[in-house]
C-alpha cells in the first residue's frame, strides 16, 4: 500500500525515482505550473523541451523525461491538467493520472500546485486512489508506488495535517469499495458480504447487526426472500448504527447489495451478465461510508442498511408473475425477475423509515436507462427537492459528478398492476424515473435522495485519471460530503 506524506522541503533537492510536475494546456502550447517548485534554469530547460516532447497538457497525459541538471529526482515527471484554470478535481484527476503510472516505482515527489488545504486534500486523495491495484486473486505487478510525498507550504500546518488525514480516511473508503466490488461473486455472496463488514466494522464506533434467512421471512422482508430464493446462498439484511453523543441529526443509507445479478428467471444475454458482480456497489458504498464518518468522528447519526442477496435461478427461484408482500405489507406483482433492485430496496427503505431517521439517503446501481440517460461518468439522483439538491451540492463540493432527475407523477401509472398493490414492472421510456417512483412508495413522508450509480459504478472502458478499471467507488465521496455538511 502506498504511504503518503506531506513535505516543506525544496522539491528539486528530494533525492527520489521522479518528480511530478503539472503541466497545463494553453491554447495550442503547454506550460509547466512549477510555481517555485523547480531552479529557473531547470525549468527554462523544461519549458524548451515540451514542444519537442509534444507535450500538451491534457488530461490524464502523462510523460517521463530524465530530470535536467539542477534536480535531484532521477526523471521527471510531467503530467497534463487540462485547460489553464486548475480546480480542485483537476488536480484529484491529475495525481490520480500520475500515480498510476507511477507504479513499479519506490518513491516519488509530487509538487503540483498546493497552496490552499483543499488543494493538498484533492491531491492526496487523487494520488490514493489512482495508487489502487485489486490484488485479491494474484500479485500486484506492477505494484503501485511505494512512497509518494507532496510538496507543499501547508505541511506542518494544522489545516495540512487534518487534510492528509481525511483524505486518506477518504481514499481508504474508495479502495475499499473498489476490493469489495471486484471480488469475485464466488466468494462475496450474502453471507460472506455481511461477514465482511462484521470484519470491517471491528474495533470502529460502528455496531452491526445481521439478520439472516430466517429473520428475514419471520420479518415479513418479502423482497429479499423473494429475490434472494432462487439462490443456494441466502439473502441478508445488514443493519450498522454509528450513533455519537452529540448527534446532530440522522441519516438513514440504504444500498443496493445483490451480489450477482443473472436476471433470475428472466434471464439476461450472457454479454449483460458479465459485469453484474458490481450489482452491489450501492451496499458496498453505503458500508464505507458510515466507517468513514465513524473514522473523521462526524457528529451525526448514521444508520445503514445493506440489502443483500444473490439473484439466480432454479426451482426455487421466484418466478414472472408471483406476488409478494415487502415488509409493512404492500404488494408487489413481479413481472420480470431481472428487476429486483428495487425490490431489495423497498424493504431496506421501508426497515430505515421505521426508526425515524431524519433524512433517508439510497444508493444502487438500478437501471441500465440511468446509462442510457446519463452516460457512465454521471449519476442521477432522485427525491425530495432539498434532499436531491442537498446531493448534487455535495458531489460538486466532492468532485463527483450527479445530476438532478425529476420523479413525474403521470409515469407512475405505469406501475399498476391488476392484482397487487404494484407491479415492479413499469413503462420502459424513462425506466430510471420508473424505478425511482417505485421507490417513492416505500419512504413515507421522510426526506429523501435515491442515486442510481449504474453507469459510474463500474469502469468497463481504461482507466483515466484516479479512475481505474472495474470498481470505481463512486459515491463514497458524495455521501460523506454530504454527512459532513450536514453537520455544518
Ligand atoms: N442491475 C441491473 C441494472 C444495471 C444494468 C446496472 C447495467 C448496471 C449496468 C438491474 O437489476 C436490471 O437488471 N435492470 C434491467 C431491468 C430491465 C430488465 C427492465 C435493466 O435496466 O436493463
Ligand atoms: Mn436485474
Ligand atoms: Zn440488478
Amino acid at each position: 500500500m502506498t504511504e503518503l506524506k506531506l513535505t516543506p522541503k525544496d522539491p528539486a533537492r528530494i533525492t527520489t525515482d521522479a518528480l511530478v510536475i503539472a503541466v497545463a494546456k494553453d491554447g495550442k502550447s503547454a506550460r509547466l505550473i512549477a510555481e517555485d517548485a523547480l531552479p529557473t534554469k531547470a525549468e527554462s530547460r523544461l519549458s524548451a523541451l515540451l514542444p519537442a516532447l509534444g507535450v500538451r497538457g491534457t488530461a490524464d497525459e502523462v510523460v517521463r523525461v530524465p530530470a535536467p541538471e539542477g534536480i535531484s529526482a532521477a526523471v521527471v515527471l510531467l503530467v497534463g491538467v487540462g485547460e489553464r484554470d486548475v480546480n480542485d478535481e483537476t488536480l484529484r484527476r491529475a495525481a490520480g493520472a500520475a500515480a498510476r503510472s507511477l507504479a513499479g516505482t519506490d518513491s516519488a515527489v509530487m509538487a503540483l500546485p498546493a497552496t490552499t488545504a483543499e488543494q493538498v486534500a484533492a491531491i492526496a486523495e487523487g494520488a490514493l486512489m489512482g495508487a489502487y491495484r485489486f490484488d485479491r486473486y494474484r500479485d500486484s505487478d506492477p505494484a503501485p508506488v511505494k512512497q509518494l510525498e507532496l510538496h507543499t507550504p501547508l505541511a506542518r500546518d494544522k489545516a495540512g495535517k487534518a487534510a492528509l488525514e481525511r483524505a486518506q480516511v477518504v481514499a481508504d473508503a474508495v479502495r475499499s469499495v473498489r476490493d469489495l466490488v471486484n471480488s469475485s461473486p464466488a466468494h462475496l455472496y450474502p453471507e460472506t458480504f455481511a461477514e465482511a463488514a462484521l470484519t470491517a466494522a471491528k474495533g470502529s464506533k460502528v455496531k452491526v447487526k445481521v439478520l439472516d434467512d430466517d429473520a428475514l421471512r419471520r420479518g415479513g422482508y418479502g423482497g429479499l426472500v423473494g429475490v434472494g430464493q432462487g439462490s443456494s446462498r441466502p439473502p441478508r439484511l445488514v443493519k450498522l448504527t454509528y450513533s455519537p453523543a452529540r448527534a446532530k441529526g440522522h441519516y438513514a443509507l440504504v444500498g443496493k447489495g445483490i451480489t450477482f445479478d443473472s436476471g433470475g428467471l428472466s434471464i439476461k444475454p450472457a454479454s449483460g451478465m458479465e459485469t453484474m458482480k458490481m450489482d452491489m456497489a450501492g451496499a458496498a458504498t453505503v458500508l464505507h461510508t458510515v466507517l468513514a464518518a465513524a473514522a473523521l468522528d462526524l457528529p451525526i447519526k448514521v444508520t445503514r442498511w445493506l440489502a443483500l442477496a444473490e439473484n439466480m435461478l432454479s426451482s426455487t427461484a421466484q418466478r414472472p408473475s408471483d406476488v409478494i408482500t415487502i415488509r409493512g405489507g404492500k404488494t408487489v406483482e413481479v413481472l420480470n425477475t431481472d428487476v429486483e433492485g428495487r425490490l431489495v430496496l423497498a424493504d431496506a427503505l421501508v426497515a430505515a423509515g421505521e426508526e425515524d431517521p431524519d433524512v433517508i439517503v439510497d444508493i444502487a446501481t438500478l437501471t441500465g436507462a440511468q446509462m442510457v440517460a446519463l452516460g457512465t461518468q454521471v449519476g442521477a439522483v432522485m427525491g425530495t427537492d432539498e434532499e436531491r439538491e442537498a446531493v448534487v451540492a455535495a458531489a460538486t463540493a466532492a468532485g463527483e459528478q450527479f445530476w438532478p432527475m425529476p420523479l413525474p407523477a403521470e409515469l407512475a401509472d405505469s406501475l399498476k398492476s391488476e392484482v397487487a398493490d404494484l407491479s415492479n414492472m413499469g413503462d420502459r421510456w424513462g425506466g430510471m424515473l420508473v424505478a425511482g417512483l417505485f421507490l417513492k412508495e416505500f419512504v413515507g413522508e421522510t426526506p429523501w435522495a435515491h442515486l442510481d450509480v449504474a453507469g459510474p459504478a463500474y469502469n468497463e472502458g481504461s482507466a483515466r485519471g484516479y479512475t481505474p478499471k472495474g470498481a470505481t467507488g463512486t459515491g463514497v465521496r458524495t455521501l460523506l460530503s454530504l454527512l459532513e455538511r450536514a453537520t455544518q
